[in-house]
């Protein structure tokens, strides 16, 4: 196997850290501690949020967390906080019960793999703020889920990112009225097709 960096090295030059998102969002929502289900080994969240519980199945990820020593080593090199990194990893289907504590993380993560809005909802407290993308239709079952309020998106410009939280009722409409079918996208995991979208969506937890 890869040096275990490398491998982070090598899946960022291809996805982009994102790092400019999260650092925007953990400093608009001073966020402190983050769940992410489905990380495969992207890290960087760690880089501005002193503690992570990273998630997946594939064993990849599985090896690359396995001696959290050295993913927790380049973080402390490289974070932008005073405090030291803490990093969790489980090795789980998110869909069944995780070992992450329950209505804690300020932040949830979910991109690019499937319903964690739904399958994480308990680890989030109340307040906390979801950060997803529609990939796999997850921002829409969060726009209809009245656990969430549809708080903001993230637009990722050449500068950086910036988040926006008005004029938000452009967002999940289509270009002629029709209802949402919830069901297809819960079968289908396929995303309708928008008049406006955005590539990331943030919600509040209200209950
Ligand atoms: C396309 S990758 C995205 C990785 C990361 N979220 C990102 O944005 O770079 C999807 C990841 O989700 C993981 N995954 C999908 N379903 C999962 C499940 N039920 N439980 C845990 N991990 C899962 C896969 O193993 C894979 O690593």
């Amino acid at each position: 196997m890869k040096n275990t960096i490398q491998l982070y090295h090598d899946y960022i030059r291809k996805r982009g850290s994102g790092l400019d998102i999260f650092q925007k969002i953990t400093e608009q929502f001073q966020i402190k501690s983050g769940l992410y289900p489905g990380s495969f080994v992207h890290i960087t969240p760690s880089l501005v949020i002193p503690e992570m519980y990273y998630n997946d199945l594939d064993k990849n990820a599985n090896r690359f967390f396995e001696v959290l020593s050295e993913p927790l080593e380049y973080v402390n090199q490289n974070k932008q906080y005073t405090e030291d990194a803490q990093i969790a990893y489980e090795a789980a289907d998110f869909t069944s019960v995780l070992k992450a504590k329950i209505n804690y993380y300020d932040l949830l993560i979910s991109l690019y793999s499937s319903f964690i809005s739904q399958h994480c909802k308990a680890y989030l407290k109340t307040n906390g703020v979801l950060l997803v993308n529609d990939s796999h239709g997850d921002a829409t079952l969060a726009f209809y889920d009245r656990d969430y309020a549809f708080i903001g998106v993230v637009e990722v410009l050449q500068n950086g990112a910036k988040i926006k939280t008005e004029e938000l009722d452009q967002y999940f409409k289509f270009k002629r009225e029709r209802p949402v079918d919830i069901d297809k996208i819960r079968l289908q995991m396929k995303v309708p097709k928008y008049q406006n979208q955005s590539e990331y969506y943030l919600f509040r937890k209200i209950k």
